[in-house]
């Protein structure tokens, strides 16, 4: 087999066993040279050390192994979009959805934002004293964009038949100034909640996918930037099931 080099492992040896390969695996981070015992023409993964591209020369008597090929790192920050990450001021390019009913718990949205991702906070089917409960708790650990904390959202289910909680959901997370919601199942903007350039905050698309479906600024959104595709029955706002109605 052609060869690109060799591996010098300044002490450590390639991994040739299944325990030791997959231990290599998670090393994301590093990068893997696939090496080959001279010996067996055994194929193994090595990392650390040093690679000598071809034409370079090993020291003499220093053991070295072929390489046959190089992954370069992997870093899971660097997965996705950069702009992201910017954008939302996170570590990964990750979310957690939202699920209903506090399934996504305040609890989890925690956990992400302190592990640098972004989780929603499940709201849909929660009555709004609760919903505040949960932004009070999430504001309490973990701050608010003004207040340079660190990123979180919450989902505003669209509730065609209790437009009067959907109405005020979307004003508890304006006054609290919840930057990022995830606007879920709607099967066209609403008025009240998306074009209305007074609110303050709008989706860049509402097409009923919803989930993830995200208004991360407080920005006007023209009228003619929110899109309403799906002609598919609402979420529920309690199971997230799709109701034929
Ligand atoms: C049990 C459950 C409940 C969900 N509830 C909601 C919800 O209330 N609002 C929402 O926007 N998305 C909801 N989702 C969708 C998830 O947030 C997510 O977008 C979806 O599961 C797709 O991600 P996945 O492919 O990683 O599962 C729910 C998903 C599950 C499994």
């Amino acid at each position: 087999m052609e060869t690109i080099g060799v591996w010098i492992g300044n002490g450590a040896a390639p991994a040739f066993k299944q325990a030791d390969l997959l231990a290599a695996v998670p090393q994301l981070r590093s990068p893997a040279h696939v090496v080959q015992d001279p010996a067996s023409g055994a194929l193994g993964v090595a990392q650390g050390g040093l690679f000598m591209p071809q034409g370079m020369q090993a020291p003499g008597g220093t053991p070295a192994w072929p390489v046959l090929a190089t992954l370069p790192p992997i870093y899971p920050e660097w997965l996705g979009d950069r702009s992201f990450c910017e954008t939302h001021a996170v570590r990964f390019p990750y979310v957690s959805g939202a699920m209903a009913n506090g399934i996504a718990s305040t609890r989890l949205v925690i956990a992400m934002a302190r592990a640098g991702f972004l989780g929603f906070f499940g709201a849909a089917g929660l009555g709004p004293a609760t919903i505040e409960q949960a932004l009070h708790e999430l504001e309490r650990e973990l701050g608010t964009a003004d207040s340079g904390g660190l990123t979180w959202g919450a989902n505003l289910i669209h509730s065609p038949n209790e437009p009067a909680i959907e109405e005020r959901v979307a004003d508890l997370y304006i006054r609290r100034g919840v930057r990022r919601v995830s606007a879920a199942a709607y099967m066209r903007p609403t008025p009240p909640t998306f074009a209305t350039p007074t609110r303050g905050w709008a989706s860049v698309r509402a097409d009923g996918s919803g989930a993830s479906t995200m208004c991360s600024r407080r920005s006007r959104v023209p009228r003619s930037r929110v899109t309403s595709s799906s002609l598919r029955p609402p979420r529920c706002s309690t199971c997230w099931s799709r109701r034929a109605s």
